[in-house]
């Protein structure tokens, strides 16, 4: 769906899909360049980063394999703990493996800088990060993110794989939305 089907429940567009579009285009020749060679490997964080996983990929001049992770931060409410568990491990053994983790969204950075210290353990030759939205206001942990799509200001946002309670996940760009709709 695009935002004007749901222009009640959205306060604004941040990234249109032509810019979103643009943008992976840009982070792919640029991820490609960095692992000329090597043996890459594309680790997505569902459900968020399915969209993201899927247009990087195929903005990427050559192929390269992908695999999933599903995990869940303990604590309740909306705002992540840092504390997390793996609902679905990898599928495969990363040893000696470059690993690039693709995100749809750093928030708090407490979910990601705990998975990359658990991937990192599992002796892989590389990790590295790629999200497409980052929020610098909302920084808990400081991340060391190779490549980021755009910042955004500290608001909910959805779309593009982003949900609010499982929904808006199919908008084709990325928008704040509404107070209305949660409060
Ligand atoms: P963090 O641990 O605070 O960085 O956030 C972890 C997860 O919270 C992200 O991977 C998203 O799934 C979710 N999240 C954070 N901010 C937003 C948002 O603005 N909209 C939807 N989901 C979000
Ligand atoms: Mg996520």
């Amino acid at each position: 769906m695009d935002a004007k089907d749901i222009e009640a429940d959205l306060i604004r567009v941040h990234c249109t899909e032509e810019q979103i579009q643009t943008r992976l285009g840009e982070l792919a020749v640029e991820v490609w360049d960095h692992y000329e060679g090597k043996d890459l490997l594309l680790v997505g964080v569902l459900k968020g980063a399915v969209m993201v996983m899927a247009d990087l990929m195929r903005h990427l001049p050559g192929s390269a394999p992908m695999d999933w992770m599903a995990v869940s931060s303990y604590g309740s409410g909306t705002k992540s703990s840092g504390v997390v568990r793996i609902l679905k491990d990898l599928d495969a053994d990363i040893t000696g493996k470059h690993v690039l983790i693709v995100e749809d969204i750093i928030d708090s950075g407490l979910t990601l800088s705990w998975i990359r210290a658990n991937l990192s353990s599992r002796n892989p030759a590389s990790v590295e990060i790629l999200t497409l939205l980052r929020k610098p206001d909302a920084a808990k942990v400081e991340i060391d993110t190779r490549w980021v799509g755009f910042d955004i200001p500290n608001e909910f946002v959805v779309g593009y794989g982003l949900d609010y309670d499982e929904g808006y996940r199919n908008l084709r760009d990325v928008a704040t939305l509404a107070p209305h709709v949660y409060s």
